[in-house]
């Protein structure tokens, strides 16, 4: 029997869902893709034409066709081993390999089969955006598949370009930020973003004006004009203007650290605020340095130390904002694109057989915008 043919049989009967597999007579059990074999940077990216093809293997699960892709700093600190604890973890119970590791966590696609339970509104042949959870396989590649909770229906009016560069960094931007409860109730909030003018920035000053927040925001200086231009009420230039000055008696509902400065931050500069979020929470590095108990341990600690301020009432609250594949914060993505009130920023497009140059690009920074690399040439 045809290799190909076997595999999905073998597929149809671990899922039961032979009756809503796609035509994937034109794949084989292989596909091409960008992975690591060994944690060694982004030194160790290797493109392979024969990656083992995913599988559905629950019937909640789609099988999606990638058209195109982003890169984003968790790839690259992926490429270190950064996580490897916890992700290992989550690949045991998942029953995934290790390797080859699979980078790439947001893309947009064609849906070519799907589980029985998938619902109505995935149907084969969609266009379809999503983002693919951090321990599994992902879409750097010609195909992923992921549960049906991660992806809707690409929206209308952007192309395939800009819905592969909303959704990783938006989503780190909803999660931080609880921004579930700021829609419709963040009206007159005051929002400080740092780092405007990067993928969580872009998104994050758009998501705060559309719901009529009023953002402070910093950035350097040629990108001055750009975050103005989406919305932002006040820009500070973090490279000309003296941020004591800049900052002294503003006072902030929250202060987004977009701009990877860390919890440390918070007490640098002359502001008040209810919440200081950082990007760059220490849980993985410790879990990675220290084990699951001691890490954790560890991380409650770290915690503990950067909020003496707030438990005493001098200083507000600082916390760790992480990425979170919310089908809510899609929906809201969704909707928001439609609206016009969300747009994609795009710094560069890379082919696919280029994506070592678009991760050479994400390790120099000063990004304005996505790197995004397009998988398939359409
Ligand atoms: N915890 C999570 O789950 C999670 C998820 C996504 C991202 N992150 C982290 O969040 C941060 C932002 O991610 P990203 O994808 O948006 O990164 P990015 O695209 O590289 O954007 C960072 C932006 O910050 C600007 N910047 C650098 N230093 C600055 C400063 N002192 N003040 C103001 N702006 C400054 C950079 O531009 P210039 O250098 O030209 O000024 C750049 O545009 C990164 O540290 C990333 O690792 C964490």
């Amino acid at each position: 029997m045809d290799s190909k043919l076997m595999l999905v049989l073998v597929v149809a009967i671990i899922c039961d869902c032979s009756h809503v597999l796609g035509d994937r007579s034109e794949t084989s059990d292989q596909m091409s893709g960008w992975s690591i074999r060994e944690y060694g940077g982004i030194n160790s990216l290797q493109f392979s034409d024969n990656l083992e093809l995913p599988v559905i293997r629950s019937s909640d699960e789609v099988f999606v066709e990638v058209y195109t892709t982003a890169v984003n700093s968790l790839d690259q600190l992926m490429t270190e081993g950064y996580g490897q604890r916890v992700l290992n973890t989550l690949r045991w119970i998942s029953e995934i390999n290790e390797f080859p590791l699979i980078l790439g966590r947001e893309f947009c696609g064609v849906v070519r089969a799907k589980g029985q339970s998938v619902r109505a509104d995935i149907q084969i042949g969609d266009k379809v955006w999503g983002v693919v959870p951090p321990h599994q396989p992902g879409s750097i590649a010609e195909y992923v598949v992921v549960d049906q909770s991660v992806i809707t229906r690409k929206p209308e009016g952007i192309d395939d370009i800009g819905a592969a560069g909303i959704l990783y960094a938006g989503l780190t931007a909803w999660a931080s930020l609880s921004f579930s409860d700021l829609v419709g109730g963040g009206k007159g909030k005051r929002l400080c973003i740092l780092g405007a003018s990067g993928g969580v920035g872009t998104l994050a000053v758009q998501m705060a004006k559309a719901e009529d927040m009023i953002v402070t925001a910093t950035c350097s200086t040629n990108s001055v004009q750009m975050v103005k231009d989406l919305g932002a009420d006040h820009v500070i230039d973090y490279r000309k203007e003296d941020l004591k000055e800049a900052f002294r008696g503003l006072s902030f509902d929250i202060i987004l650290d977009a701009a990877g400065l860390g919890s440390d931050y918070a007490t640098t500069l002359p502001w008040s605020f209810g919440q200081y979020i950082t990007l760059q929470p220490p849980v993985l590095n410790n879990t990675d340095a220290n084990g699951l108990v001691f890490g954790t341990i560890n991380s409650a600690i770290d915690l503990l130390q950067s909020n003496i301020q707030s438990i005493f009432g001098y200083k507000g609250l600082v916390k760790w904002g992480f990425f979170e594949p919310s089908a809510q914060g899609i929906e809201y993505f969704r909707r928001q694109v439609e609206s016009g009130k969300i747009k994609p920023i795009i710094d560069t497009i890379y082919n696919f057989n280029e994506t070592k140059e678009a991760f050479d690009k994400l390790a120099k920074g000063h990004l304005r915008g996505k790197i995004i690399i397009k998988v398939k040439n359409n």
